[in-house]
């Protein structure tokens, strides 16, 4: 009896605990900076975003780094509730960082690679267990990839993660080689590159559900932006290379576009990226569509409102819709940080702002975290069960009464001072552009490419005022001279 009073003492102090940090979570709402070649992973109903460049300080680190949105209900795009996720986040800041999920029970966000703000490339695999909120830095025996900038993962049923290509800083090298972290057992493996396809970074990747990764375009010193009229298969079974043809409305060479499977299983979606002369792509020339079953490319019909095109952005594929976050080419007073396109219907794809859960085909389960809620009819649980509620509703009570408190706190503030950052963005992105106005948002930002050879680095590019340090430039490449 001693020790079942315990156990439930143990359920109210769990919950009360639970109820705090939903509370806390609640008031480190944010909104975010800018940020492009970030992370983004779904994992359990959260899409976390984790490091990239920022434009919007000095140092180059977005705030926050570290954030995720809840995506277990409905929300619009207008309003996201962000939660920051830096005051448990103690690994240093990267950029052009691989991320997916994996791990022994599926929830672990695995990191690999990138760089740091000083441009030196992160050797380590960093592990976040996103069920107890807990940063590591496994030691993994076997060698790691060469490649550790701008790799675009790939993981399959087995919690296999696939690192192609990428950039070596050290190397001042493009590699074409494959590696392949076991992110249940942590250990490396170097597999074939025979038949691989050219050296190349910031590529389009989909796993297929018949085990295969389909890659295509990215960028390498060589070539620039990579042709996307053939595609490259890697059968994970057997570790074979093969290439296809692609036909039809075959998209422009590009890279730092996003690629997601589409709800069929059968077709492969592209959004935005980079072209000649780190040019962005137009937004009537964003979208596309490659059908695997004959490799036919084509433009999809769509509906509703488009938005700027992005380049350097992330998506993730989330019930019906592709969810595209960050990047750049837009300015965050007239488009949010994350575009939805509904992909439900392959006859017309729909451009839209609101995530409905309703219309989402049902995630995965969810393991359960908390404490067991197990059912049971004897009194005494049903008594405990009554002052859980009560303290649970007082709780509440109290809760909201200080979070509203909080909000209209926060609303008078925000009244006060307008945020000068936002301002300051908004005067740059009404500069017209002399050079070429219907090209809209994307005109005003003049490209640069950082060349980057060992650990001298150097600007230089087309395009570029020289005078106007506010026209900075946004897309960074990694190149070697
Ligand atoms: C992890 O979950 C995904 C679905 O989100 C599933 O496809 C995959 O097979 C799972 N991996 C493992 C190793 O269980
Ligand atoms: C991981 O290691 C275990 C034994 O430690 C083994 O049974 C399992 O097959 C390994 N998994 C993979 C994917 O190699
Ligand atoms: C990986 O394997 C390839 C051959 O497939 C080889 O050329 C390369 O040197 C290997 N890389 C490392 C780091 O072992």
């Amino acid at each position: 009896m001693i020790l079942l009073n315990i156990f439930l003492i143990n359920i109210i102090v769990g919950i009360l605990f639970q109820l705090l940090i939903e509370v806390k979570s609640q008031i480190t709402n944010v909104k975010p900076s800018l940020r492009n070649a970030h992370t983004a992973t779904f994992i359990n109903d959260k899409l976390y975003i984790l490091g990239g460049v920022s434009t919007d300080f000095p140092n180059g680190i977005p705030n926050p780094p570290f954030l995720y949105l809840d995506v277990s209900n409905s929300f619009d795009t207008n309003n996201l509730e962000w939660h920051d996720l830096t005051n448990i986040n103690n690994i240093p800041p990267s950029k052009y960082a691989a991320a997916i999920k994996g791990g022994a029970n599926n929830s672990t966000l695995i990191i690999y690679g990138g760089q740091n703000s000083t441009n030196l490339a992160i050797d380590l695999v960093d592990t976040f267990d996103t069920q107890n909120n807990i940063w590591n830095t496994p030691n993994i025996p076997g060698i790691p990839p060469s490649g550790k900038v701008s790799i675009i993962p790939i993981v399959d049923y087995n919690g296999l993660m696939y690192l192609f290509g990428g950039y070596s800083p050290e190397l001042s090298i493009y590699t074409n080689e494959m590696f392949v972290l076991d992110t249940i057992n942590l250990s490396w493996k170097n597999i074939s590159s025979i038949n691989a396809p050219s050296a190349r970074v910031q590529y389009g990747a989909v796993f297929l559900p018949n085990n295969i990764i389909l890659y295509m375009g990215g960028y390498n010193q060589n070539v620039g932006p990579l042709t996307l009229n053939e595609v490259y298969l890697f059968d994970t079974i057997n570790d074979i290379w093969t290439t296809k043809i692609t036909y039809g409305s075959i998209p422009s060479p590009r890279y730092s576009f996003s690629s997601v499977l589409g709800l069929d299983g059968q077709s492969i979606i592209i959004y935005g990226g980079s072209g000649h002369n780190n040019g962005f792509i137009n937004q009537e020339d964003s979208v596309y569509v490659l059908n695997i079953n004959n490799f036919n490319w084509y433009i999809p019909k769509i509906s509703g409102q488009m938005p700027s095109s992005r380049t350097f952005h992330k998506s993730v594929l989330i019930g019906n819709y592709m969810v595209i976050t960050f990047g750049e080419g837009y300015t965050p007073e007239t488009e949010s940080d994350i575009l939805l396109l509904d992909i439900s219907n392959n006859e017309e794809y729909v451009w839209t702002k609101s995530f409905n859960i309703k219309n989402t085909t049902p995630f995965s389960p969810l393991p359960s975290t908390g404490p067991n809620p197990n059912p049971s009819s004897s009194p005494a649980a049903v008594i405990v069960g009554a002052i859980i509620g009560s303290v649970i509703g007082i709780a509440i009570t109290i809760g909201s009464f200080f979070l509203y408190k909080w909000r209209k706190h926060v609303k008078k503030q925000d009244d006060v001072l307008p945020t000068s950052g936002d301002e300051e963005d908004q005067k740059i992105i009404q500069i017209p552009s002399e050079k070429d106005s219907s090209r809209a948002i994307s005109s005003d930002h003049s490209q640069e490419i950082l060349l980057i050879s060992g650990n001298t680095k150097s600007s230089v590019q087309q395009n570029v005022d020289p005078n106007s340090s506010k026209n900075e430039a946004i897309s960074e490449v990694i190149v070697q001279k």
